[in-house]
């Protein structure tokens, strides 16, 4: 059964009654440009062919119904206007935030996701763009794709209390399939860059989940910030190398500033390497990203260190993988010839995976992979 159609028997289980219709959302991997996202940086994510569907039907009154089909058919139902934040967060305050951010009224809601959880793919604002869309459908209105990631990074920040920044949403909203997106995150201004037929973006699991709310991520956060008013200025993207090694910082905060300044630099670079159709280059970059933020952004984890290790030895230099997302575990993305994939994939699973009996659930994305053409 197909994505959709477990949604629309999912409703149909729960409500007694048909769908109106199915919205749905991806999730995302970031190929570079991590941690930037709140210093005003760039980021260059892409859309996966994984997702979250949401099968909705308006109703009449005001209130909102919703059932979370993977989480044991939990249910919610509110009043928007007055709905307050589930504690602790869960899937419901991501609903609640983006009830009251859309206005909704009398609508019914099934949700399932494909996502993988604590992965670092953007599973919750996956989930709060396909709720947001699913609430527009039913209440005949059409956000702009940064109005709808707007909503969802306040869904984050105020009902689910993650200050994350502003990648996922916008990758998310506005991502197309095949493409990179380059988004700039002091302006939102966005650019689709088109990945060349012959690469493979590969998504493999490390076996080591993470939750963002734990605190570290909200800690990194405030390192940056700490970075920016020791150096008088609104924000790290106006930093430089020369500008944090003069200023006598804490060695913590000046390592946390270094990651960010260089990591900015590698993401514009990543850019002219793709457009390039450079694999070699590619591969250097991702390479420092990773050691920049396992060194100077202390966001990694030994099993994800490792297994970056072992793909970019399987890889060689034509490519190369970095851990991906928020960090403390999860995904690592590869870059490399979409030729030498399954051979890739075989490496890890002999040398990574079977001796920690871990499930790699390795996804490939690119420009072969059309979400269009991908059967939900
Ligand atoms: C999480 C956050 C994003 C971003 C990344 C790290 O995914 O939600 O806003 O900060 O971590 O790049």
């Amino acid at each position: 059964m197909t994505l959709t159609e477990r949604t629309m028997a999912g409703f149909r289980a729960a409500f007694g009654s048909e769908p109106d219709g199915v919205a749905f959302a991806p999730g995302r991997v970031n190929l570079i440009g991590e941690h930037v996202d709140y210093n005003d940086g760039l980021v260059l994510p892409l859309p996966i062919s994984t997702g979250t569907a949401v099968a909705w039907s308006r109703c009449d009154g005001s209130e909102v119904e919703a059932v979370a089909l993977d989480f044991g058919k939990e249910r919610d139902r509110f009043l928007a206007r007055s709905a307050k934040p589930h504690q602790p967060a869960d899937w419901r305050s991501y609903l609640r935030g983006m009830a009251q951010g859309m206005d909704a009224q009398g609508v019914k809601l099934a949700i399932v996701g494909s996502n993988p959880r604590g992965a670092g793919l953007s599973s919750s604002a996956s989930l709060c763009i396909a709720l947001g869309r699913a609430m527009a459908a039913a209440g005949q209105v059409d956000p702009t794709h940064r109005e709808l990631a707007l909503m969802a990074q306040i869904a984050e920040h105020e009902w689910a209390g993650v200050h994350c920044g502003i990648m996922d949403q916008m990758a998310i909203a506005a991502g197309e399939p095949g493409h990179a997106l380059l988004l700039d995150c002091r302006n939102l201004e966005t650019r689709q860059v088109a990945l060349p037929e012959d690469w493979a973006v590969i998504i493999v699991q490390s076996g080591v989940t993470r939750g963002l709310v734990e605190g570290h991520y909200n800690a990194r956060r405030r390192d940056c910030e700490l970075a920016a008013q020791a150096l008088g200025i609104t924000s790290l993207r106006d930093a430089d190398e020369d500008m944090i090694r003069a200023a006598n910082l804490d060695p913590v905060i000046a390592a946390r500033a270094l990651h960010v300044v260089s990591e900015i630099a590698r993401t514009a670079e990543a850019v002219s390497a793709i457009e390039a159709h450079d694999l070699a280059a590619m591969g250097t970059l991702l390479r420092a990203s990773h050691a920049s933020l396992r060194d100077q952004f202390e966001v990694s984890v030994p099993a994800v260190d490792e297994l970056v290790d072992l793909a970019n030895a399987a890889i060689g230099p034509q490519g190369g993988a970095r851990m991906t997302g928020g960090g403390f575990g999860g995904a690592i993305v590869a870059v490399l010839a979409a030729d030498a994939a399954p051979r890739f994939i075989a490496t890890l699973e002999q040398q990574f995976a079977q001796p920690r009996r871990a499930a790699l659930n390795p996804m490939i994305e690119g420009k072969g992979r059309h979400l269009a053409g991908i059967e939900l």
